[in-house]
């Protein structure tokens, strides 16, 4: 099978080598294209990216030599993923889409645009149909898909299966979030070490907005954001991955602690589809009290795997438990693989 080629915008970044990790050997795609600002271009990317390179495994043969090039459109590529500064993301992606490439991104820029899916492909697969307005405004093949923000994606695979069959009304959500998500050099170590952090701009918003959008739906081409009221208080903690949040949800009606978690351990909606990144199961339920941890859980299900815990009585919402994710796989570089994946199987590419 001829594989289908990718490039990478902010190829050089925390997101874009995560990107060339986890697309290495990946068996539909394959790295053609790397592009970064014209501080990284003109180089191969080896040299590019030269002690920037912050993953714990070496780059990949196929990707050092590759040339970095600037993002404009020319990419011999179908897909770009874009793992762009958010400073730049909004016009070079809305570029790459009017060209006719499809964009799988990272970036908050067009989360919320209203014709552009912000897409967890568990949770709102129905919103692709949202795609057709785009490739009529283009007049080609080019769109926009995005996956949340870090912390979003976590929360909502937590509480869609809860949704789906229990109705959630309320949502308090306190977030431990990893040093990763700040890109690099992100937090200085004289900050953070011995330290936490209670502030991490614009999180609390995107949390609060991106959750409605996702758990919504799509009526007549439009969005129709859930109806429930999400409270976020964001921190940043000395972990290198994996967000941790602390998760409280008031329900129509309060179910079962054992149908919670049933509804949880039968989560699985992408299993038709065999896609190469789906994880075999979205959520795993933690009988260990101590667990989620970051350092311990983070990688189970290769980092797609959302794991939660801790599921009690709550005594001013319903319930409180305690949920993980890996910010810079589910929720970032390995979430916009997904999203491409089911892309491909629906035939949207
Ligand atoms: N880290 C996470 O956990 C996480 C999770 C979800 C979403 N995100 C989002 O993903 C995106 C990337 O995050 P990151 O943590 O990887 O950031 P990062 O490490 O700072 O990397 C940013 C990338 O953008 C490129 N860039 C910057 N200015 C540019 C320009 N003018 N033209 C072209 N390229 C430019 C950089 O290239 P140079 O190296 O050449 O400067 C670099 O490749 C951000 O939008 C972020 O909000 C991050």
């Amino acid at each position: 099978m001829n594989k289908i080629k990718v490039g990478i915008l902010g190829a050089t970044g925390m997101v874009g080598q995560r990107f060339i990790q986890l697309l290495d050997g990946h068996p539909w795609f394959e790295i053609t294209e790397l592009a970064a600002s014209e501080r990284s271009a003109g180089k191969n990317y080896e040299d590019s990216v030269g002690d920037r390179w912050k993953l714990e495994t070496v780059i990949p043969e196929k990707v050092r030599r590759l040339p970095v090039k600037e993002c404009r459109p020319g990419l011999d590529c179908r897909i770009v993923f874009s793992a762009l500064d958010a400073d730049v993301a909004g016009p070079v992606e809305e570029e790459f889409a009017r060209a006719g490439y499809a964009v799988s991104s990272n970036s908050r820029n067009h989360r919320m645009d209203a014709d552009v899916p912000l897409l967890v492909p568990e949770v709102n697969e129905g919103h692709l149909d949202v795609i057709e307005k785009q490739k009529k405004k283009h007049g080609n093949n080019g769109f926009i898909v995005t996956n949340p923000n870090c912390s979003t994606i976590g929360l909502v695979l937590g509480i869609a299966p809860l949704h789906q069959k229990f109705t959630i009304k309320k949502i308090m959500v306190t977030t431990m979030q990893a040093l990763s998500g700040a890109g690099y050099p992100g937090v200085a170590s004289l900050d953070i070490l011995d330290n936490v952090i209670p502030f991490i701009g614009g999180e609390e918003a995107k949390m609060e907005s991106e959750t409605l959008k996702i758990l919504g739906s799509l009526k007549n081409g439009a969005f129709v954001f859930a109806d429930m009221k999400v409270s976020a208080s964001c921190n940043r903690v000395h972990v290198k991955d994996g967000h941790m949040e602390c998760v409280s949800v008031a329900f129509e009606k309060k179910p079962a602690p054992g149908d919670i978690i049933s509804a949880w351990e039968s989560f699985n909606p992408l299993k038709q589809y065999s896609l190469p990144f789906s994880p075999p199961a979205p959520i795993v339920v933690m009988k260990n009290e101590k667990r989620p941890q970051p350092r311990f859980d983070r990688e189970i299900g290769k980092g797609m795997t959302c794991s939660v815990g801790r599921l009690r009585e709550c005594p001013v919402l319903d319930y409180k438990f305690v949920l993980l994710s890996h910010n810079t796989i589910r929720g970032a570089a390995g979430a916009a693989i997904l999203n491409a994946e089911l892309l491909n199987v629906k035939g949207l590419l």
